[in-house]
């Protein structure tokens, strides 16, 4: 069976179609059960419409407080059982009541822990760094800072612009993000202080 998988997005979700896509491989031991997002009307709710994954929108407006919202994503969430939960371009911070549910694990567009936060690019590029790359870690309360999963680092060229830079970025944080949520949710994973290791 399958290992049940719930992705969080709020944008395009060409990481969650990298996923999806993985996941049509038996081998992959995956199942993407449900997409969840925090805005209607984006391209990764199409995407998992037009694949027949069930899909559901928990916006923080419709909630009194950050905390009722984070108690209604977890509901939404857990009733569809998931083994894990990816965030994967879901710009909000996630709440107690999901991370204390779930093993959850994000996709963030620099080497952390340099330049967290919803700028990562831009703010790289303004820096001037010559390398940057993606992130896959597991969320912990704070903004980016849980343990890490995997880094794929990629060279800034001259003349890049935030969205060629971010286009390069992409293009190796899909394969990273397929590789490590395939490895957790097939073996798990322990964590001794900030290491985490999958058998
Ligand atoms: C990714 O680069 C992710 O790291 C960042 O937003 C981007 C989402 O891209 N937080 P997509 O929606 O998966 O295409």
């Amino acid at each position: 069976m399958p290992h049940p998988v719930v992705v969080l997005v709020s944008g395009t979700g060409s990481n969650l179609q990298a996923l999806i896509d993985a996941a049509a491989d038996p081998l992959y031991g995956v199942q993407v059960v449900a997409v969840g997002a925090d805005r209607d009307g984006i391209l990764g709710l199409e995407r998992a419409e037009r694949h027949c994954i069930p899909t559901f929108v928990c916006r923080v407006a419709d909630h009194p407080d950050r905390s009722a919202w984070d108690a209604a994503l977890a509901t939404e969430i857990a009733a569809h059982e998931p083994d894990l939960v990816v965030s994967a371009g879901f710009m909000k911070i996630l709440g107690e009541r999901v991370l204390a549910a779930h093993t959850v694990v994000n996709t963030h567009p620099a080497l952390l822990p340099a330049f967290p936060g919803a700028h990562a690019v831009a703010d790289a590029l303004a820096y001037g760094v010559r390398v940057t790359g993606c992130t896959a870690h597991l969320v912990d309360s704070g903004v980016d800072t849980g343990p890490i999963l995997a880094q794929v680092a990629v060279p800034v060229e001259d003349g890049d612009t935030e969205e060629s830079l971010h286009e390069r970025i992409k293009s190796v944080e899909r394969p990273m993000l397929v590789d490590v949520v395939g490895r957790l949710a097939r073996h798990g994973h322990t964590l001794t202080d900030r290491k985490v290791t999958i058998p």
